[in-house]
């Protein structure tokens, strides 16, 4: 028997198998197809304090083994979450972590707070500091300083919930920003979310997104994420939650023996409901290949020349 359970700092998880924001909904449209209780754990669509329309259409549109998106965390407020969702969410047998983005230092303190209030059914929270579709929004995460006093000014709030600073690829040296969460208390961090990309239809001369510029996802960012987890993993400042381009066993294997401690499968989802369910089901017949009985044991074992 494999062990598959990973610790990320406070937080513990059945296996390393997670769900990315936003290619999961509330998780209730996915319950048809999954199995929860194969999964670590999901993370439901970030939620803002106030209730967001988000961009103007089109919002996503198909690229070469990926797609972007400029969705403009659409959602419906923190409140409606706390009452609507999370009762839904905690019945689910895995973990929940809950995703919330801040309009300003402030704000996202003021909604970890309300979080941890009232966090029953809530494994654990992940700070989405760098949505690159949010108009007027500030990509928190592209500052080492405001990411740590983010991160730290929330830890303070929530002394015993687990945390997650969600990271950006959007910057020159992404080991800089993990090691500013790392520093403000951060249990782990989560790398990446999308790069900023665009879409031109040619004829009509026009963006293809509404918002001009989106972010882009899939298989095509897989080798980015790969060299971003791997070296956020060489600090070995914080753990790592792998998000890009995860769609197959093998994915996560890499990413595993890059360093990561756990996994998001994002975009898949959308194509294939049932990839992280199937993946989770493979990984000791992996493990085992490499002679392993643990997950662990294979973490940041990377052979480098
Ligand atoms: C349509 C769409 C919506 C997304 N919405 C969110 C969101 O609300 N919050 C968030 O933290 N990340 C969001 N993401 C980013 C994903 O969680 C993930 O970080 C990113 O897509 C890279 O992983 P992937 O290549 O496996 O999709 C979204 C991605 C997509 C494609």
């Amino acid at each position: 028997m494999s062990d598959l359970s990973v610790q990320l700092g406070r937080l513990t998880l059945r296996n390393p198998v997670l769900v990315a924001s936003g290619t999961f909904g509330y998780a209730r449209e996915m319950a048809p197809f999954v199995d929860f209780a194969k999964l670590g754990g999901v993370v439901p669509k970030t939620v803002t304090q106030s209730p967001r329309a988000g961009n103007r259409p089109p919002r996503t549109v198909e690229t070469a083994s990926g797609m972007l998106n400029a969705i403009g965390l659409d959602n419906d407020g923190l409140e409606h979450f706390l009452t609507h969702h999370v009762p839904y969410l905690r019945t689910l047998p895995t973990a929940i972590v809950g995703n919330i983005a801040g309009k300003s230092e402030d704000e996202f303190v003021a909604m970890a707070a309300r979080v941890h209030q009232s966090r029953e059914g809530l494994a654990a929270l992940e700070l989405n500091l760098s949505c690159p579709n949010v108009s007027g929004g500030t990509d928190f995460a592209i500052d080492p300083e405001l990411t740590r006093r983010i991160v730290r000014r929330c830890r303070d709030t929530c002394p015993d919930l687990p945390l997650i600073a969600k990271l950006t690829p959007n910057v020159t040296d992404i080991t800089v920003i993990a090691r500013a969460a790392a520093d403000g208390g951060a249990d782990a961090v989560s790398a990446v979310n999308t790069f900023v990309g665009m879409a031109i239809d040619w004829r009509r001369r026009k963006p293809i997104l509404g918002n001009v510029t989106g972010g882009l996802s899939g298989p095509a960012i897989k080798p980015l994420a790969l060299r971003a987890v791997w070296r956020i993993a060489q600090l070995k400042a914080v753990p790592v939650i792998a998000v890009g381009g995860i769609a197959t066993l093998d994915d996560v294997m890499e990413f595993l023996i890059a360093g990561a401690s756990a996994v998001q499968v994002g975009t898949a989802n959308f194509y294939d409901p049932t990839a992280s369910v199937r993946i989770a089901d493979g990984l000791p017949a992996a493990l085992a290949e490499l002679g392993a009985s643990s997950v662990r044991e294979v973490v940041g074992t990377l052979k480098t020349p």
